[in-house]
């Protein structure tokens, strides 16, 4: 496995690959678990050589406590990443990426950015967008591979690619869970054994709350899972949002023929959890 922390190196090496050779490319912030790993090795099934990104990108962060608190087990990455069959690593620092002047470009995700994460997290996509498109120029893979864990982040890279008319096929790879059913994160190692203990409680309500979907009104649902949340003392919920998955606006009224989706944000202490499941009636 090559390690890059120069993109000139790292866009010397990818130059030198035969045409025909397909590219799959792997973006993540680090301190990797099985839910990165199973991105990577989709990636390596569909691509003769797979690269993974791992920076951790000041723009997107909102929290600067939740920057500063953000896990970093390079080493043990490394390792994992050989072992999934990754084939090429950039590991950029934050002057690399964005010389002196750490801000984000602007873009308009036509409101994609406007709901759940971006209304809660002011200037994350526009992090999000900045670097994304910043590491799809220098690695210029044919296929990029994105976790349906931060679906709303999905559906905005593929409005980028799209707009911006990037030649780059963007796949969703389903969310890998714990035992447990909590979804997998970088984040999960900063809870405490008691709030560990509880968190599973969020994907169980989504569970929950699939099941009324399909014979109750939003209402009902959206009140089930608001109350559920009042009695755990370890976990408060942000926002729950029943919404379209193309246009992740909440629900009017359920149409037959649309798909939908349940978000969830949840907070244990300091640590903010998202998960989201699928709805259908
Ligand atoms: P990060 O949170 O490290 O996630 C990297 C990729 O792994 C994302 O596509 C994310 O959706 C996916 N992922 C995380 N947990 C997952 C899980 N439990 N199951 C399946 N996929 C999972 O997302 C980012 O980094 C950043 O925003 C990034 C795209 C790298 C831009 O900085």
């Amino acid at each position: 496995m090559r390690i890059y922390r120069s993109k000139r190196f790292l866009q010397a090496y990818l130059k030198r690959l035969p045409l025909e050779n397909k590219v799959g490319f792997v973006p993540t912030m680090g301190a990797l678990h099985d839910g990165h790993l199973s991105l990577v090795k989709n990636a390596k099934n569909s691509c003769n050589t797979v690269v993974a990104s791992i920076f951790v990108n000041p723009t997107q962060f909102d929290r600067k406590e939740d920057l500063d608190q953000y896990p970093s087990t390079l080493e043990a990455d490394l390792k994992a990443l050989q072992k999934a069959g990754c084939d090429v690593v950039f590991i950029p620092t934050v002057k690399e990426m964005y010389q002196n002047q750490i801000v984000s470009e602007d873009f308009d995700f036509d409101g994609l950015d406007q709901v759940m994460e971006g209304a809660h997290r002011k200037g994350h996509f526009a992090g999000v967008g900045t670097i994304v498109k910043r590491l799809f120029e220098i690695v210029k893979p044919h296929e990029a591979f994105f976790g349906e864990k931060d679906f709303q982040q999905l559906q905005i890279i593929k409005k980028m690619v799209d707009k911006e008319q990037i030649p780059i096929k963007i796949i969703g790879n389903p969310i890998y869970r714990e035992a447990d059913g909590l979804a997998m994160s970088s984040r999960n190692v900063r809870l405490t054994p008691a709030q560990r203990k509880a968190a599973p409680f969020i994907y169980q309500t989504l569970l929950k709350a699939q099941k009324l979907f399909k014979l109750h009104d939003i209402e009902e649902v959206e009140g089930f899972v608001v109350q559920s949340f009042k009695a755990q003392k370890l976990l408060e919920l942000e926002y729950f949002s029943m919404a379209d998955e193309t246009t992740l606006l909440p629900i009017n009224k359920k149409e037959k023929n649309k798909k939908y989706r349940g978000f969830i944000a949840v907070f244990a202490g300091p640590v903010r959890l998202i998960d989201n499941i699928e709805l259908n009636f």
